[in-house]
């Protein structure tokens, strides 16, 4: 539906008053009607880059998820507030592994004699405790752009990874990319005793994946792919690498989402795509490439809930407190945590 032309005035009204006070960040799975306002769009690794690149900017609007706002404020200067337009706006994969089970699994893997040689490495959706912890033991953070390369990284450092929170990412990287076999892999279950896995299990293993998921990217399955490709023939199908194992495995094609737009900006007139990632990215690029044919890999997965409850009347209410000098929505990460969570990402930036 188009934007309520009120708010959307609103929204003009209030940017133009912060003038270059105000920075804002979009996240390619924000509303049109959120993306209008954004000054850059980007993935997770971009969007902290840019965050990081703007000390002149007294206020940060993140227009994204929890997490990232979290990462915003642990790279930006101690003078820059990271607001985030609804507190709302978490993570259910970031949720998956809390501070204290991953210091539980630490502890199995300590029991089991690995944890000296296992190098933690957790995807940027994660909370900054998960990243502090990351930090703590010597590992590195990655997003889905630098999954590969984090994991060479690791693998150079020691014998095992922990990989958190995300099993698919984890996996899709280390099977599909880095020649790993589907045995080198566990998955650990912080629901269960010792993770579900016997001391053998842990020592055997290279890649000891934690049991969490995207719950949209999750929802795609191999059925998804076979029906869309009776559907639309000749279709590619370009999926995001936090799908399962065995979807990545059936498409043609996977990336992050700034590689697939930049894969469909490059597609020749004519050709199909199937793209498997959130639905208010797969519209967008729809619209800007009428001369190819973009569908969404399945009709009955929808929107990231998260994401989209950040939405215009919320972002004009930020805009509007900071404009009356009354920011509402900070995300303050506390100093002890932002410590050990900034080496964490630092050696993400550092990767080569
Ligand atoms: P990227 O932006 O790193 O591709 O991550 C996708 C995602 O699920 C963000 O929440
Ligand atoms: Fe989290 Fe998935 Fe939503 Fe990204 S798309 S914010 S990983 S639930």
């Amino acid at each position: 539906a188009p934007s309520d032309p009120g708010l959307v005035e609103r929204a003009r009204a209030a940017k133009a008053r912060l003038g270059e006070k105000v920075f804002i960040l979009g996240h390619h799975y924000q509303r049109d009607e959120v993306i209008e306002f954004a000054d850059v769009t980007g993935d997770s690794f971009k969007l902290a880059r840019d965050a990081a690149a703007r000390p002149e900017a007294e206020y940060i609007v993140f227009c994204g998820v929890h997490f990232m706002a979290e990462s915003a404020d642990i790279l930006t200067s101690e003078r820059q507030q990271v607001i985030l337009p609804d507190l709302a706006a978490g993570c259910s994969m970031a949720d998956m592994a809390t501070a204290e089970q991953v210091a539980e699994c630490w502890d199995v893997l300590t029991d089991a004699g690995v944890a000296g040689t296992t190098v933690p490495v957790s995807y940027m959706n994660s909370s900054a405790d998960i990243k502090a912890f990351t930090g703590r033991h010597g590992g590195t953070i990655c997003t889905s752009s630098n999954a590969r390369r984090a994991l060479e990284w690791a693998f150079a450092q020691g014998e095992k990874v922990l990989f958190l929170p995300d099993q698919h990412l984890g996996r899709n990287t280390a099977v599909l990319e880095m020649g790993l076999s589907l045995e080198d892999c566990v998955v650990y279950n912080p629901h269960k005793p010792g993770g579900g896995l016997t001391p053998e299990q842990l020592r055997a293993a290279k890649m000891i994946l934690w049991r969490g998921h995207c719950s949209v990217h999750g929802r795609f399955t191999l059925d998804s792919v076979n029906e869309v490709r009776e559907r639309v023939p000749g279709v590619n199908v370009l999926v995001h690498p936090e799908c399962r194992h065995e979807v990545v495995e059936a498409a043609d094609f996977v990336g992050s989402t700034e590689h697939i737009i930049k894969r469909l900006a490059e597609a020749p007139a004519g050709s199909k795509w199937a793209v498997g990632t959130e639905l208010n990215l797969v519209r967008r690029l729809a619209k800007a490439h009428p001369d190819k044919e973009i569908v969404f890999l399945d009709r009955t997965v929808c929107f990231c809930s998260t994401m989209n409850r950040i939405d215009l009347p919320h972002l004009v209410w930020a805009l509007e407190s900071l404009a009356d000098g009354k920011p509402v929505n900070r995300i303050q990460v506390d100093a002890e945590t932002e410590h050990y969570a900034k080496l964490a990402l630092e050696q993400m930036l550092a990767l080569p």
